[in-house]
């Protein structure tokens, strides 16, 4: 096995990771740990249990860059308004009447009152509730009743325009919103998003995700610190132990590691779906132009920090999370199907499909609380990840604890 022991995970050095082929053609990544069993975890267990490293990862990593906030269809009509949290943070995704979504502080610009905790629909304006300022669905300041304390005059402040709700950088892809909280200019996130998202949908190019409608959507209360559930996620070496279900160990042996960016990290069955359970007794459409060598893929990818995706010729599943405290993550887990196997004909296979799929990940939740149970040990600071499995995890952690590190330390 080659190693390269001065690989370092990070923006710039991406064309570093090296990877080998295994006895089976499968590749693995050889980079960044360099020992059989180094004892020692890249990110101390008491990261994994502490409210203050908590509170700091929300602003290094959850507030400084493109995160999953939520699904579009959450918001699915001009006028639906839908209260989200993103780093601790209060937002509201609302549904303009030009079709745009757009994400802003949930805070009105008067007070500061929360303009809804629950997901409304509105005609034309959302109202607070306090003094009865209404906004625009874009945002914009729209009625400010007796603002001058008198019972004639109708005109609002002055800079009235500069008083409209706060917008944040948020962009739609692949049926999520995704928000940057630490991006300042939100005309030019767009581009930003783009930049992020590119090596990901250059790979999935063939996918029309304009027509994926939802099949199914659940929310899974997880007892464990979000780390630990990107990290199992990661993690195809558990796959036959806790999932016998999905194929034999040797179908788990048939996995690629695959490197994106430092940012789209994951895997791929690039001949997945064959030793796994059917999932549906006929396959649903295809969710696009699926070239013949990629119909038996599945693609299995983390866009950092709390997108996990997974991608079939004919289904396509988003687990999103909220990193709600150290020890508690909430998982909004949704199938998606191309628009034609939404009709009745395809019900009792997605259904189906669904059932499975949602059957895995009931199998993880143990799993996450016993591994959260385990990081008050000391022991875990003493823990090995193994070469030949846990490269892309230590891929993970080291982005987190680079971003941990904060800008300053990175550039010493
Ligand atoms: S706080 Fe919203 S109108 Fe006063
Ligand atoms: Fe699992």
């Amino acid at each position: 096995m080659t190693r390269g022991d001065t690989t370092r995970i990070g923006r710039q050095t991406m064309h570093e990771v090296d990877f080998r082929i295994t006895s089976t053609g499968n590749r693995v990544a050889t980079g960044p740990l360099t020992s059989d069993s180094s004892q020692r975890a890249l990110i101390p267990a008491r990261a994994y249990t502490s409210a203050a490293a908590h509170e700091l990862e929300r602003e290094r990593i959850f507030a400084a860059g493109w995160v999953w906030a939520g699904y579009a269809h959450w918001v699915g009509e001009p006028g639906r308004v839908k209260p989200i949290v993103v780093a601790g943070q209060p937002l509201l995704m609302i549904h303009g009447e030009d079709g745009e979504i757009r994400v802003f502080h949930n805070s009105c610009r008067h007070r500061g009152m929360a303009l809804t905790e629950e997901p409304i629909t509105v005609k034309r304006r959302i109202q607070c509730s306090y003094h009865c300022w209404s906004y625009d669905l874009d945002g914009s300041l729209a009625v400010t009743p007796y603002f001058q304390r008198e019972r004639q005059a109708r005109s609002g402040p002055a800079d009235k325009r500069a008083l409209g709700l706060l917008a944040v950088a948020s962009r739609v892809w692949a049926g999520m919103v995704f928000v940057d909280l630490g991006e300042r200019d939100v005309d030019t996130a767009a581009a930003s998003f783009d930049r992020f998202i590119a090596p990901l949908a250059q790979r999935w190019s063939h996918i029309d995700f304009g027509r994926i409608k939802l099949a199914e959507e659940r929310v899974f209360d997880v007892a464990a610190n979000w780390k630990l559930v990107v990290e199992n996620f990661l993690d195809f070496y558990h796959l036959p132990f806790i999932h016998p279900q999905v194929g034999s160990v040797t179908s788990s042996l048939d996995v690629d590691d695959e490197v994106l960016s430092p940012e789209i990290i994951g895997g791929c069955y690039p001949r997945g779906a064959t030793g796994k359970a059917a999932k549906t007794s006929e396959a649903l459409p295809f969710l696009g132009e699926v070239p013949q060598e990629k119909t038996e893929n599945q693609d299995i990818f983390c866009v950092f920090p709390n997108a996990l995706l997974f991608l079939e010729a004919d289904w396509f599943q988003v687990i999103g999370f909220e990193a709600l405290s150290a020890d508690r993550t909430v998982e909004h887990m949704a199938i998606f199907v191309d628009q034609d196997g939404a009709s009745e004909d395809h019900s009792v296979n997605r259904k189906r499909l669904a059932e499975v799929l949602f059957g895995v990940n009931e199998q993880d939740l143990p799993i996450l609380g016993k591994l959260q149970a385990g990081r008050h040990s000391p022991a875990s600071d003493r823990t090995s990840l193994v070469p030949h499995w846990d490269q892309v995890t230590a891929m993970f952690q080291q982005l987190v604890a680079d971003r941990m590190a904060g800008p300053a330390d990175q550039e010493k």
